[in-house]
């Protein structure tokens, strides 16, 4: 089958299951981008294959090596969680087939194959502004609550490391399983100990469950502040975590909210193809994955196959809704502006309102 002319992408995401809501954001942003931007690229006809995972990292290796194999796809992409990318990144070096990372985020996933590039976020890069900030308001004291696998461990270790650098005391350091969460007795914990603080990463769309049991328990009552990386107030779900979510200060690379006229045609596009869905930072990693990618087959004359391609992807720089963003050449991984933000209601509606921004954050996970 000739197909020389056809240019396909395999997008592999959670639909189903826990992460779901990743799965749906991520496809939209990736849409919005193909609906935008046009499917002929370099007189390459782009062909988009979506696969669901659910989220099982054993399904997610299954299906890159189907789609590489069988449909002989040119780019890997999406990825919802850190196991899924880790699972694909010894097909994507075997195969010489880019793998552009599109939600996962913890920061080690980009050493796992040279063929690895992300357009999410790291943990390290979201949680150091936070721990800079803490102390400087009044919080000496954190209790830290993270999904135990990849991402939580490295906010938990990169939030401590800078707070405790700065003066501040982490008390205690509780991890609740990523599958199924039951955050009540760990809560019950924290109020007990009260801290100034909570730290918390939980991954995109755990942060109601989380948010609704804090204010059960009158956590905030009790005088013990919410702090977390942005996973925890996800725009995806903010507008309807309540009156308890007001007032929590975040850091992050993305908010809905994000004042520039480039975010605010994305915002508005996105709402219209995709209406009652507010793009969160899943939506960003995917309509900025896809730049990426539409960038490489420009650059490399969609000649020259995996490496070419990943070589055009090296040093990318564009401005993205969450603002300027490059890919680092020698780590293949984002830079990017990281922003404060502290919950408003605004018309009626809640928002993660950015207050300060710490720009070209690199990953401060990495050790070369
Ligand atoms: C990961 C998943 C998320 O939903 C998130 O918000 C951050 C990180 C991950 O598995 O890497």
């Amino acid at each position: 089958l000739a197909q020389d002319n056809v240019f396909k992408i395999g997008l592999i995401l959670p639909m189903t299951g826990q992460q779901a809501t990743t799965g749906r954001q991520v496809e939209a942003g990736v849409k919005l981008w193909m609906a935008q931007n046009g499917d002929t690229v370099a007189g390459k006809k782009v062909q988009l294959i979506v696969k669901d995972d659910a989220s099982v990292p054993a399904n997610t290796r299954r299906l890159a090596q189907e789609l590489v194999v069988n449909d002989h796809v040119n780019v890997l992409a999406g990825m919802g969680i850190t196991p899924s990318a880790l699972a694909v990144a010894p097909i994507a070096t075997q195969s010489k087939t880019p793998l552009v990372v599109m939600a996962a985020a913890t920061s080690s996933i980009t050493e796992a194959s040279p063929f690895i590039v992300r357009s999410s976020f790291t943990l390290p890069q979201a949680s150091v502004a936070l721990a800079d900030w803490a102390p400087k308001n009044g919080i000496k004291t954190v209790v830290t609550l993270v999904s135990d696998y990849g991402p939580g461990i490295d906010a938990e270790k990169f939030f401590k490391e800078r707070f405790q650098f700065n003066g501040g005391k982490v008390t205690d350091s509780l991890r609740v399983p990523l599958m199924n969460p039951d955050f009540a007795p760990f809560l019950q914990k924290v109020r007990d100990e009260k801290p100034d603080a909570l730290f918390v990463f939980t991954p995109s769309g755990a942060g109601a469950a989380l948010m609704k049991q804090f204010g059960e328990r009158g956590m905030d009552k009790a005088g013990i502040r919410l702090i977390g990386t942005g996973d925890i107030t996800d725009d995806d779900q903010l507008n309807q975590m309540g009156d308890v979510a007001l007032g929590v200060v975040t850091s992050h690379h993305y908010s809905t909210d994000h004042n520039s006229p480039m975010n605010k045609k994305f915002v508005a596009a996105f709402e219209k193809a995709n209406p009652g869905l507010r793009p969160n930072f899943m939506a960003v990693g995917g309509y900025d994955g896809a730049h990426l990618i539409y960038d490489a087959i420009k650059k490399s004359g969609g000649k020259g196959g995996g490496e070419a391609l990943v070589n055009a992807m090296k040093g990318d720089l564009f401005e993205s809704p969450r603002g300027p963003i490059y890919i680092d050449a020698q780590t293949r991984d984002i830079v990017q502006n990281i922003y404060l933000r502290k919950v408003e209601k605004k018309n009626g509606q809640l928002w993660n309102v950015e207050f300060d921004v710490i720009k070209d954050v690199k990953d401060p996970g990495k050790t070369k």
